[in-house]
C-alpha cells in the first residue's frame, strides 16, 4: 500500500483486497466484490481527500456550469389526453354550472358508492395491523390465491402463482409489454384505444402500430387490417375488451376470430381486461383466455372500476399459459419486474380475499343496471340530435359519439367542437383525437342521472346553434 498526497488527498494504492486506508469508508457489501463504489477506480485505487471523504483525485471533463436535463424516458412520456386536454381552451359559460362528462373515475359525483362490504373489507386489514410491512414483491401468496379462485373456470384454470399483484391494472399493463417487448418491437393497439398503452411503449422504444375498429359494427376489430399490421417484431396484441373508450363487447365468435389470428402468427395476447363483467344484461363476455386453446395471454385487471375504487391502485396480472409457451422464462421476467418497487399496496392486498368474497352479486348488477339505464338516456337523447351518430355501448362505462364534421363548418375539428361546447354549454367531453381517432368525442356514463338528461339536452341545443345543412355544392363533392 502505498500514500501520497495529491492536492488535498491521499491516494490509498490496495493490493487485492487488501487493507483499507484509516479513513476509508467502504460498504461492507463491496468489499472484495470488484464492484466499484463511490469513489474507487476500480483498479484498486482509492482517493481519500483530507476531510476523509471519497472523491476523484483527479475530476476529469468537470462542468463548469450547471446542467441538468431530464431523461430521453422522460421526454417520450407523453400522455395525449393531457397534451390535448391542456392545450384546450376550457371557460365555461359563467351563467351554466360545469357538467364534466370526461373524468373517468367513477367516483367524483358520489353518486356510486363502493360497497360495504368492500369498506369493511379495507378497514378489517388496517384495524388488524397485520399488512403494514413488505409484502413479496408478487403479493402476498393468500392474495394472490383469492384472485386466482375469483376467476378460475374449467376452460381457464388457475393457481396462485399465475396471478401477480400490481399497483393498479395501469401497472400489470406496464409488466405486461415490459416483459413482451423490447427496443424496436411493436405493439398492436387497438384505434380508438386507452391511450396508457402508446404512453407506455413508445416511452421504451416500442412502435405501436394502430389497429382499427369499426363503429359501424359496434366497434368490433377491423381483423384483416389488424393482420396486415404484423411483422416479425410484432411482439404483443394488445386486445381491450370492454372498451375504454368505446364500450363495446366482444361476443364469443368475434372473440375466437382474434385469437385465430393470434395463433395463425404466434404473438401473445396482452388482453386489458379491466372491464371484464361489466357488461349489460344479454350480453355475454367470455375471457379471452377461457377461449384460447394455444394462444397465450396475460389478462391484465384490477379492482379500479368492477368494484368502484380507482383510487386503492390494486391490480394483476393472470399468466393463462396451458401450452407452456411463455414457460418460466416469462414468469421469471415479471417477477423480476414486480422486484422493481416491491409490488401492491399490502392493506389493499390485505383486503383483497374479503373483497372478492363478500361483495354481494347485487352491488355489481346495481351498477350494471345503473351504467345501462344511463346509456340508454344518453343515446336515446343524442340519437336524434342533427348532426351527432352516437354508438350504444354495451359496457364498461363509455359512449362513443361521432361529429358529422361538414355539418358544423364553425369548427376546426373534435377538440374545437368540445371546447366551444364548454365555452357555451359548460359541457366538456373528451374529444376522440385524444384516442386517436378524430370526428368523436367520448361520453363518461357514470354520472348522475340528471345531469346526464341535463347534459344531453345543452348539447342538443350547441348542435341545434351549429349544424348547417349540406349545401348543393356540398352534395356534388
Ligand atoms: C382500458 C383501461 N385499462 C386500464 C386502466 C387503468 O386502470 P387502473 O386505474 O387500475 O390503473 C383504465 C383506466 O381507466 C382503462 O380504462
Amino acid at each position: 500500500m502505498s500514500c501520497r498526497m495529491d492536492n488535498k488527498a491521499y491516494l490509498v494504492q490496495m493490493n487485492g483486497d487488501g487493507v483499507h486506508g484509516k479513513n476509508m469508508v467502504q460498504p461492507k457489501s463491496l468489499i472484495g466484490t470488484g464492484v466499484a463504489g463511490k469513489g474507487m477506480l476500480g483498479n484498486g485505487v482509492h482517493h481519500v481527500n483530507v476531510n476523509g471523504s471519497l472523491y476523484p483525485a483527479k475530476a476529469k471533463s468537470r462542468r463548469q456550469r450547471w446542467e441538468v436535463k431530464a431523461s430521453e424516458m422522460a421526454n417520450n412520456t407523453l400522455n395525449p389526453i393531457r397534451a390535448i386536454v391542456d392545450g384546450m381552451k376550457l371557460s365555461p359559460n359563467p351563467d351554466k354550472p360545469m357538467i364534466a362528462l370526461s373524468i373517468g373515475d367513477p367516483t367524483v359525483f358520489g353518486n356510486l358508492p363502493t360497497d360495504d362490504a368492500v369498506l369493511q373489507a379495507m378497514k378489517d386489514a388496517v384495524d388488524s395491523q397485520k399488512f403494514n410491512g413488505y409484502a413479496p414483491s408478487v403479493g402476498y401468496l393468500k392474495s394472490r390465491q383469492a384472485v386466482a379462485n375469483f376467476y378460475s373456470c374449467p376452460e381457464a384454470p388457475l393457481e396462485a402463482e399465475d396471478v401477480i399483484l400490481t399497483s393498479g391494472c395501469s401497472q400489470a399493463i406496464e409488466l405486461a409489454i415490459g416483459v413482451l417487448c423490447n427496443p424496436g418491437d411493436n405493439v398492436l393497439v387497438p384505434c380508438p384505444g386507452f391511450s396508457l398503452y402508446k404512453t407506455l411503449a413508445v416511452s421504451t422504444g416500442i412502435k405501436v402500430k394502430l389497429y382499427n375498429l369499426l363503429p359501424e359494427k359496434s366497434w368490433e376489430i377491423d381483423l384483416q387490417h389488424m393482420e396486415s399490421l404484423i411483422d416479425e417484431r410484432t411482439s404483443c396484441l394488445i386486445v381491450t375488451n370492454p372498451s375504454n373508450p368505446c364500450g363495446s363487447v366482444f361476443s364469443k365468435e368475434h372473440l375466437q376470430k382474434i385469437l385465430k389470428v393470434a395463433s395463425k402468427h404466434c404473438v401473445p395476447i396482452l388482453a386489458d381486461e379491466i372491464y371484464s363483467d361489466m357488461v349489460f344484461p344479454g350480453c355475454n363476455s367470455p375471457s379471452l383466455a377461457s377461449l384460447s386453446s394455444d394462444v397465450p395471454i396475460l389478462s391484465c385487471g384490477g379492482l379500479a372500476k368492477r368494484w368502484l375504487v380507482p383510487g386503492w391502485r390494486l391490480g394483476w396480472i393472470l399468466i393463462h399459459d396451458r401450452n407452456d409457451i411463455f414457460g418460466s422464462e416469462i414468469r421469471q421476467g415479471l417477477v423480476k419486474l414486480t422486484q422493481r418497487i416491491l409490488g401492491a399496496c399490502t392493506i389493499v392486498q390485505g383486503a383483497l380475499e374479503s373483497i372478492l368474497n363478500n361483495t354481494p352479486p347485487s352491488f355489481y348488477s346495481s351498477t350494471i343496471s345503473f351504467l345501462k339505464s344511463n346509456s340508454e338516456i344518453c343515446f336515446s337523447e343524442l340519437s336524434t340530435v342533427p348532426g351527432l351518430n352516437p354508438v350504444m355501448p354495451s359496457g364498461a362505462m363509455y359512449l362513443m359519439v361521432g361529429i358529422e364534421m361538414n355539418h358544423f363548418p364553425d369548427f376546426k375539428n373534435d377538440v374545437d367542437f368540445t371546447e366551444r361546447l364548454v365555452t357555451e354549454q359548460s359541457v366538456f367531453c373528451l374529444p376522440a383525437s385524444a384516442f386517436e381517432y378524430p370526428n368523436f368525442f367520448r361520453i363518461v356514463v357514470t354520472v348522475p342521472e340528471e345531469m346526464m338528461v341535463e347534459a344531453c339536452a345543452r348539447i342538443r341545443e350547441f348542435c341545434q346553434c351549429h349544424y348547417q345543412p349540406l349545401s348543393c355544392e356540398d352534395l356534388d363533392q
